[in-house]
């Protein structure tokens, strides 16, 4: 048997009215598609747990209401798709629900399902959305490496899965497997390492949007070309790993999984399919470039001063999540010097896993919800760097708490 939950999302970037439709890459359309492939593998609905934003469809800016293409050109994946969570339901509780079985819990909840798979099932687990050293944002909440891992212990402690497989798209994702174990019968593959951004690509001119990032279309491509039945885990992370030039594709936990056939995870039904990567950016620069893009098609149209305000205002917003950084670090150090060193070094490792969390949790809290800010994400790196530095989340928050004294914001990209 198999069972497979798929987390997913992110939320519309700019709602302009009028002028050309923009919202955000990380977008629920590669989502869509990891559904379709499951449907064309034989993978029964009842078995698959969906949790979408599901902003894409029915957003206002989205020039063909009520469709979701998955590549340029390609035809509308959204109609079938079953939506067992969206909205607000899509949060850290309901997720953690879903994976522990609790269906008293999701009671009443979306569709109420959960996992409930036993000792002999196979469970495939794919998360899509923004990042940070140690973390995955769920919309508003966080899913930190030790919530991740805490919930998989569980999962194993309470004989879940014969074998569990997890596919994660996030910047920063090798992060969320630090702390996994080898023994376990868990195996994961993460688009990037503990310290890059993953990738966001095929950007389509017409929609002016990224319509996926380039690991989760790598694998779902695969999947779509090969046959699953006799294709192993670890041939489609090689095939994965080698096309994803822009950011490190990693293994991790128990690597021996890895010559089980992908099939056993998705499904085994042979399909047919296409595809290819064009020009990819980071993730984090695409609210840039999009912007970018709207200043050079108005050039000399009314709508021009209106793009070159929102790329000021863009900037001006990022700088503000980076000085409150900033101010919060000086006054922990009280040193310019080991600040400036602190907000620049970013080759960070976590090892102090409680004091970064506890500290990630604080600048969520008083400073900026990362859910919703998703540059805020951009600069946490810092906090590992501080906790590394021997400094204490206790010390964090004192400061935090005098600096973060503005009204909650929403909206930073
Ligand atoms: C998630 O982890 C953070 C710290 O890493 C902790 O404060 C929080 O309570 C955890 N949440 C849940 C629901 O377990
Ligand atoms: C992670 O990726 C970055 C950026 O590509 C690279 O500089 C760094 O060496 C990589 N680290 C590891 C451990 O692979
Ligand atoms: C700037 O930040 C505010 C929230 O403080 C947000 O409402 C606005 O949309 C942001 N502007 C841009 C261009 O990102």
């Amino acid at each position: 048997m198999r069972w497979v939950a798929l987390a997913l999302l992110v939320g519309v970037v700019g709602v302009v009215a009028g002028i050309p439709y923009v919202h955000n890459v990380d977008s629920g359309e590669g989502e869509v598609w990891a559904v379709l492939i499951l449907h064309q593998h034989g993978v029964a609905d009842d078995h698959i747990i969906v949790m979408m934003y599901d902003d894409i469809a029915n957003s206002k800016e989205n020039p063909h209401p009520g469709q979701i293409i998955n590549r340029p050109g390609g035809p509308n994946v959204y109609p079938g798709v079953p939506k067992d969570y969206t909205g607000a339901n899509v949060n850290l509780d309901n997720f953690l629900k879903v994976l522990k079985g609790d269906s008293e819990g999701l009671k009443g909840v979306g569709s109420g399902k959960v996992l409930k798979s036993g000792p002999n099932d196979r469970v495939f687990i794919n998360l899509v959305d923004h990042g940070a050293p140690g973390l995955f944002a769920l919309i508003g909440d966080i899913l930190t490496t030790t919530n991740l891992t805490d919930a998989i212990l569980s999962m194993h402690h309470n004989k879940q899965y014969k074998e569990l497989t997890l596919y994660v798209e996030s910047c920063e994702s090798g992060s969320l497997f630090q702390k996994l174990p080898h023994d376990i019968n868990v195996y994961a593959v993460s688009a990037s390492n503990a310290t890059e951004s993953s990738y966001a690509c095929y950007f389509e001119a017409e929609l002016k949007t990224f319509l996926g990032d380039v690991f989760s279309i790598k694998w779902m491509e695969d999947t779509d070309r090969e046959n699953v039945a006799k294709e192993t885990l670890k041939k489609q992370y090689h095939v994965v790993e080698s096309e994803t030039k822009t950011s490190h594709v990693l293994q991790w936990g128990q690597i021996s999984i890895d010559t089980e056939k992908v099939g056993a995870f998705v499904g085994s039904y042979k399909t047919g399919g296409d595809g290819g990567d064009k020009s990819s950016i980071t993730s984090p620069d695409v609210p840039l470039a999009l912007i970018q893009t709207h200043i050079q098609d108005s050039q000399g149209l009314i709508g021009s001063t209106f793009w070159h305000q929102e790329m000021d205002e863009l900037k001006k917003n990022r700088t503000f999540v980076r000085d409150t950084m900033q101010k919060i670090i000086q006054q922990v150090t009280r040193d310019t010097e080991v600040t400036t060193r602190l907000m620049t070094d970013h080759h960070n490792v976590i090892f102090n896993h409680e004091c970064y969390e506890s500290s990630v949790m604080t600048f969520h809290n008083l400073c900026f919800n990362l859910g919703h800010n998703p540059y805020a994400l951009r600069v946490v790196y810092a906090l590992v760097n501080l906790c590394e530095h021997g400094y204490t989340a206790q010390e964090f928050t004192c400061s935090a708490r005098a600096v973060c004294d503005f009204e909650p914001v929403i909206g930073i990209n």
